[in-house]
C-alpha cells in the first residue's frame, strides 16, 4: 500500500513537480496542504492543480488569522528585523505552515511530510526543524534536495507527467507572499550592482511616481499590539492589510539587502513590506517614550537575538519562549498613539503621546517651568 505523505503545496513549479515525482520515487499517496497566509497573489485554483498533479486530497487552510496573532504580533512587539533590514515575512510563515503540515499528517494517519525547499536556502532548515522540534517521529522528504534537476529539466518532468504550469518565462522571479511581505529572488537581481526594474514590485508604487502630497496617519497600540488608525479599531488582517495599501501607494517598504543565509551564502534579496516597516517605525517611537533607558537598552539585544532566531528557523524551542517572555513583559506600558507622515517613500514619525509617556516637559523644557535641578 502507498505511504501517504502530506506535502506542503503553494500550486508552484517546484511543488507541483513534487506531486508526481513523490508518487514515482516513494510510491506514495500524496495529500497537499496550503495554506493562505494573505499572499496578494495566492492561486485560487491550487486544488484542482494539486488533484490534476495527481494529489488524492488537497487541503487549504486559512491561516491569517493564526499568522497575525501568534507570528506576526509577537514578531513586532519584539521588533524582530534581521540584519537591520528584513522583517521576516518568509521566515515568520515557515513554522505556522510546519504547524499544519504536522496537524494534517495526524489526522490522515501520514508518515512523512515533505516540502519543495532546495538545499540551499533557509526555509528547509526552517520547515525541517519545525517539524522535526514538535513530532521528531515524522519522516520529513524534501524533494528538491534529491531531485537535482535544473528548472528546465523541471518543465520537462512536468511536460512529461501532463502537469499544466504557468512557465512562460516572462517573469524570472522567485517570489514567496503573505501579508507581512513579499521576498523577490532570482534573474536579473542575482546582480547585486543592478538596480531592481519596476516589474519587481507589486506592493509598492515606486516613490517617484507616487502622491505629490504626504499623508498623515494615526496609529493606536496597547500593549505593544496596533489596534487602531486614525482612531478607528480594526482587527489585526484588516489594519495590515490597510497599511500595505495606504504605505505601498506611498512607496514605503522597499529593501534592496544583501543577506547572510544561516546555510552560509550571501543572496541578494528584494523585499516589500510597507506595513511591517511602517509598524516597527511607530512601535519602536512607542516604546522610546514608555520604556527607560535600561529597558531600551536590553530590548535592542533582544530584538536581535529574537530576529536571529526567528531567521534561523527555532521558532519552536525553549530559547524562543524565553525570548517570548521578556518581550511580553516589556510591552506592559507601551500603549498611546503615535503620528506618521507618509511621503515619496518615507515614513516619518511626527508626533506621539502616551498615558505611560516617560517625558517630562518639566525636566526637559529650556523655557520657563523648567524644575530639573541643575545643581
Ligand atoms: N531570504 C528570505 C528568507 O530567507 C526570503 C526567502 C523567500 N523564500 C522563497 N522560497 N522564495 O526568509
Amino acid at each position: 500500500m502507498p505511504k501517504k505523505v502530506v506535502l506542503a503545496y503553494s500550486g508552484g513549479l517546484d511543488t507541483s513537480v513534487a506531486i508526481p515525482w513523490l508518487i514515482e520515487n516513494y510510491d506514495a499517496e500524496v495529500i497537499t496542504l496550503t495554506a493562505d497566509l494573505g499572499g496578494q497573489n495566492e492561486r485560487l485554483d491550487v486544488r484542482e492543480r494539486a488533484i490534476n498533479a495527481g494529489a488524492t486530497k488537497a487541503i487549504v487552510v486559512d491561516g491569517k488569522r493564526d499568522f497575525v496573532s501568534q507570528f506576526i504580533f509577537p514578531a513586532l512587539k519584539a521588533g524582530a528585523i534581521y540584519q537591520g533590514q528584513y522583517t521576516l515575512a518568509t521566515a515568520l510563515g515557515r513554522p505556522l505552515i510546519a504547524r499544519y503540515l504536522l496537524g494534517i499528517a495526524h489526522q490522515e494517519g501520514a508518515t512523512a511530510v515533505a516540502h519543495g525547499c532546495t538545499g540551499k536556502g533557509n526555509d528547509q532548515v526552517r520547515f525541517d526543524l519545525s517539524i522535526a522540534g514538535m513530532d521528531p517521529s515524522l519522516k520529513i522528504i524534501a524533494p528538491a534536495r534529491e531531485w537535482n534537476m535544473t528548472r528546465d529539466e523541471e518543465i520537462e518532468y512536468g511536460k512529461k507527467k501532463n502537469l499544466q504550469l504557468d512557465v512562460s518565462g516572462k517573469n524570472s522571479y522567485s517570489v514567496d507572499e503573505n501579508l507581512w511581505g513579499r521576498s523577490i529572488e532570482a534573474g536579473d537581481l542575482e546582480d547585486p550592482w543592478i538596480e531592481p526594474p519596476e516589474n519587481a514590485f507589486t506592493f509598492t508604487a515606486s516613490p517617484e511616481s507616487s502622491p505629490p502630497e504626504p499623508v498623515y496617519l494615526q496609529i493606536y497600540f496597547e500593549r505593544g499590539i496596533p489596534i487602531c488608525l486614525d482612531n478607528n479599531f480594526l482587527e489585526g488582517i484588516d489594519l495590515i492589510q490597510t497599511l500595505n495599501q495606504l504605505a505601498g501607494s506611498h512607496g514605503i517598504g522597499r529593501v534592496d539587502h544583501v543577506e547572510d543565509r544561516l546555510v552560509g551564502i550571501k543572496s541578494r534579496e528584494i523585499y516589500e513590506a510597507p506595513a511591517a516597516t511602517v509598524l516597527h517605525i511607530a512601535h519602536k517611537s512607542l516604546e522610546s517614550m514608555t520604556m527607560n533607558r535600561d529597558q531600551l537598552r536590553l530590548k535592542e539585544r533582544i530584538s536581535q537575538e529574537y530576529a536571529e532566531h526567528v531567521y534561523n528557523g527555532l521558532w519552536y524551542t525553549n530559547f524562543h519562549q524565553d525570548l517570548e517572555s521578556y518581550v511580553e513583559s516589556s510591552q506592559r506600558f507601551v500603549t498611546g498613539n503615535v503620528r506618521l507622515k507618509f511621503f515619496k517613500g518615507k515614513c516619518t514619525v511626527v508626533g506621539r503621546n502616551s498615558q505611560y509617556s516617560l517625558y517630562r516637559h518639566n525636566l526637559a523644557t529650556y523655557d520657563k517651568g523648567d524644575s530639573f535641578d541643575h545643581k
